[in-house]
């Protein structure tokens, strides 16, 4: 948001633009750049949308230029739906597409029938899950993953966060739920994030680091993240311009074979908005770990500061179905460390709350 203010700034324009923000907790730093927030803890998001656009249509000159959905929340939910229903431009993508990211057995199945099976692990959906279908797992090493959203607490590492199957409860993974189990990868991860306009354009952000051990040195549980780094020159000692191109290549060939759901199921647009690949460079190649349907937190911390184009233009070509401009970054090494309350990760922890 504030790049967004900053870059409308910059074009001089005489026009006022007005940023409305709904949010769940008041985050002081996003407030200051908006002219209104919403409590969406209290409001549903189809109360205020209509009341946006009725507040608006009492000014002729006031128009929605777009919509930027954060949260993968809201994209789960439908909110995408919504602004797509009323007409306005609206940069995450419909519900339909989001499942990329919603349901972890959506993403699998999808990835293995675009052909990409030697960019992912090998998997295994469970429908009921119970501990007793571990025991086939015995002698490997596994990942296990809810199927749906938990906030980036729901994936289970062998190693990370248990030793062996008879560690594991139905804390996080609940008796008779959807789980997908899947071989354990070694190596570096990255993440990858492409601006798409609903249309095929594409546009890639380069590869940015996110930490989520945790502790310094890499130990630790995993956390939703503690940061995130790029290294000079737009890229990230472990990988070469190869690696990087795999990478876009993968994210292009997932953009374009979700935007055939438009005809599928008579929407009116592709997929609009960021696609988040998260990848790991493993001794058998480039391998898919997931994606997201939003920005990356925080690797758009780091993303929007490298950025030189200009923002708000770039929203504009989203929203207008013309992403032409191309992206320049600036080629300085960049790192986004967070300032976390005792807790983090355990336990959310919000003090600032609505007034
Ligand atoms: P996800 O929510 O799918 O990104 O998973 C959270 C974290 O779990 C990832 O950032 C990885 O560190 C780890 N992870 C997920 N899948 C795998 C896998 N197949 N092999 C190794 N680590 C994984
Ligand atoms: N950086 C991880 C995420 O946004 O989910």
């Amino acid at each position: 948001i504030k790049k967004l203010r900053k870059d409308y700034n910059k074009l001089k324009l005489t026009q006022k633009l007005e940023i409305i923000c709904l949010m769940t907790n008041k985050n002081n730093m996003i407030h200051q750049y908006c002219d209104e927030i919403f409590d969406a803890k209290l409001l549903s998001p189809n109360f205020i949308i209509d009341k946006i656009i009725s507040d608006l249509k009492y000014n002729p000159l006031n128009k929605i230029l777009f919509a930027i959905i954060g949260p993968e929340k809201y994209l789960q939910d439908g909110m995408s739906n919504l602004f797509l229903h009323h007409n306005i431009p609206c940069i995450g993508p419909h519900s339909l597409y989001a499942q990329i990211e919603t349901s972890k057995s959506f993403c699998r199945d999808f990835l293995k029938d675009i052909g990409l099976s030697d960019h992912i692990p090998n998997y295994k959906i469970i429908e009921n899950f119970e501990l007793k279908k571990l025991e086939n797992y015995r002698n490997e090493k596994i990942v296990i993953k809810n199927d749906g959203l938990c906030g980036g607490k729901g994936v289970l590492v062998q190693d990370v966060n248990f030793k062996t199957i008879d560690d594991i409860n139905y804390d996080i993974i609940q008796k008779n739920s959807k789980v997908v189990i899947e071989e354990k990868l070694v190596g570096e991860e990255f993440s990858l994030m492409s601006l798409t306009d609903g249309y095929g354009n594409i546009r890639h952000f380069p590869p940015i680091q996110d930490y989520k051990k945790l502790y310094d040195n890499d130990e630790g549980p995993n956390t939703g993240s503690m940061g995130c780094l790029i290294d000079k020159d737009n890229t990230l000692p472990f990988l070469n311009s190869k690696d990087i191109e795999t990478a876009q290549i993968i994210n292009n060939q997932v953009i374009g074979e979700l935007n055939k759901y438009r005809e599928c199921n008579n929407l009116n647009i592709g997929y609009c908005g960021i696609l988040y690949g998260s990848f790991m460079k493993t001794s058998d190649g480039i391998m898919v770990i997931e994606y997201n349907a939003r920005f990356g937190d925080p690797e758009c911390i780091i993303a929007l500061e490298l950025l030189k184009t200009n923002f708000f233009l770039l929203c504009q070509e989203i929203a207008q179905g013309k992403l032409i401009s191309k992206l320049d970054f600036s080629k300085n090494a960049c790192m986004c460390v967070y300032l976390v309350p005792k807790g983090y990760s355990e336990k959310t922890i919000n003090d600032d709350k609505f007034d």
